[in-house]
């Protein structure tokens, strides 16, 4: 193995795995949104390249913003205070919102971003991960959830340690010895 391969373990969602779910909630998202104009809020930068592919599974005249926070820093254990790094261009009053995270660890960050979010009088919001770790996390409700996974610290999809793996086509299991 050489390069960006020789710090990853297990592969834990394949390539086919995920275009599969992604399509399966986009038709889900599609149904319930008939007829309306959510706004797909992406919370960077984790989310980028799930929100990418699952926008273009729904099939609804949706609206798409950006949102980005941090808690972690280059660690891999939430910190717990969330921080707003970059905020929405647009106003979402009267908006049926849904928040588009790549995954929800402790739930800090989802809680954060719905109470945040909630305070500007969406019409709605709803929540939709990529995935969510087997482990105690704060009670938020995710709507949309693509996979439960192990307690580990996994990059690729996405999803990084230190800004590195995001492009990795499949999610995998970091070597623990990387970060510990
Ligand atoms: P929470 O606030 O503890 O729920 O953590 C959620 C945020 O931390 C996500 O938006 C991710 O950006 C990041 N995160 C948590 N676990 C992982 C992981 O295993 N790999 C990469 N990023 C993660
Ligand atoms: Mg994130």
């Amino acid at each position: 193995m050489c390069g960006r391969s020789v710090e990853i373990n297990e592969v834990l969602i394949d390539e086919a795995s995920l275009q599969k779910r992604v399509g399966e909630m986009g038709l889900t998202i599609t149904r319930d949104y008939q007829g309306k104009s959510p706004l797909f809020v992406c919370v960077l930068r984790g989310a980028a390249i799930f929100h990418a592919d699952l926008i273009r599974k729904v099939d609804v005249n949706l609206l798409v913003d950006f949102i980005s926070v941090c808690s972690y820093g280059d660690e891999t254990a939430s910190s717990g205070a969330v921080q707003l790094i970059k905020d929405l261009e647009m106003g979402i009053e009267d908006r049926n919102v849904l928040l588009v995270e790549d995954i929800v660890d402790t739930g800090h960050t989802l809680s954060y971003l719905v109470h945040t979010l909630k305070g500007r009088n969406p019409a709605s919001i709803r929540t939709c991960a990529l995935s969510r770790k087997d482990r105690a996390q704060l009670d938020v409700p995710i709507d949309y959830l693509g996979f439960e996974i192990p307690d580990v610290w996994v990059v690729g999809y996405g999803l990084d340690y230190a800004d590195r793996h995001r492009t990795l086509p499949f999610v995998a299991e970091l070597k623990p010895e990387v970060y510990s």
